[in-house]
């Protein structure tokens, strides 16, 4: 099933470590290797997002390479955290390009948030609830650590909500996972939902829907 833990190479590795060993190994190619994908619609889609945040505290889980800094609001103050160390170096060159970005780093995973409860305004994230081995786990982290009433702002790749397509999907997630660490069949929406985020909005990008912007916020309210 999409979302429950596939077999990975290394029964000795955890799916965190195979999940971090993946990303490390790709982190300095990773720019180049989604270069094309970046120029035709990523890019678009973050310059959207991030115009919407407005913190001013903002987590940003899974900054990867960074290639949201350029995007990052001149109010906005960006904690990002991220499981692979490969990657955060390449993000903190990212941030020596781009110094008017208010932005700090911790590697940290998602699923076990060392921050305090209602540190942040805004929780984002793009491209990176595929690669959390527990989506479910980490999106009830950003919950927790998320003020009441903060929003939650996403850009994910999911499951196809064509059946066929689907189905297609479900039988490519394990190979690609074990080559990648991504999980091309996440159920994402539904992840948002069962973690506690109360849906606001969720934008098809692409045809399928497997591409997706998806809104959300902490429904609590504060005392
Ligand atoms: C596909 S990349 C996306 C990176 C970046 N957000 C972007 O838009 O280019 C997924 C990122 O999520 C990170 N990641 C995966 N699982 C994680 C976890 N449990 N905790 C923190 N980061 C994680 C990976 O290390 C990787 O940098």
């Amino acid at each position: 099933m999409a979302n429950s833990p596939s077999v990975h190479p290394d029964p000795a590795l955890s799916q965190t470590d195979h999940t971090r060993r993946a990303y490390d190994r790709h982190a300095r190619l990773y720019d180049a290797m989604e270069w094309p994908v970046e120029q035709l619609v990523y890019r678009r889609w973050r310059r959207s997002l991030w115009q919407d945040v407005e913190g001013p505290d903002v987590l940003e889980v899974g900054v990867g390479t960074g290639k949201n800094v350029p995007y990052y609001p001149a109010e906005v103050c960006v904690t990002g955290v991220d499981l692979s160390e490969g990657m955060l170096a390449q993000a903190r060159r990212s941030l020596q390009r781009h110094p008017a970005a208010a932005a700090v780093l911790h590697l940290m995973d998602a699923e076990h948030l060392t921050f305090p409860d209602d540190a942040f305004d805004e929780a984002v994230a793009t491209f990176v609830f595929c690669s959390v081995p527990d989506p479910v786990a980490g999106l009830r982290e950003a919950l927790r650590v998320t003020k009441p009433g903060g929003r939650l702002r996403l850009l994910e790749h999911q499951r196809a909500d064509v059946e066929s397509l689907g189905r297609v999907m479900d039988r490519l997630d394990g190979p690609l996972h074990r080559l990648t660490g991504v999980h091309v069949a996440r159920r994402t929406v539904e992840n948002v939902r069962d973690a506690g985020w109360r849906l606001d909005h969720v934008e098809r990008l692409a045809p399928f829907g497997v591409f997706r912007r998806i809104d959300a916020h902490n429904p609590l309210t504060a005392n």
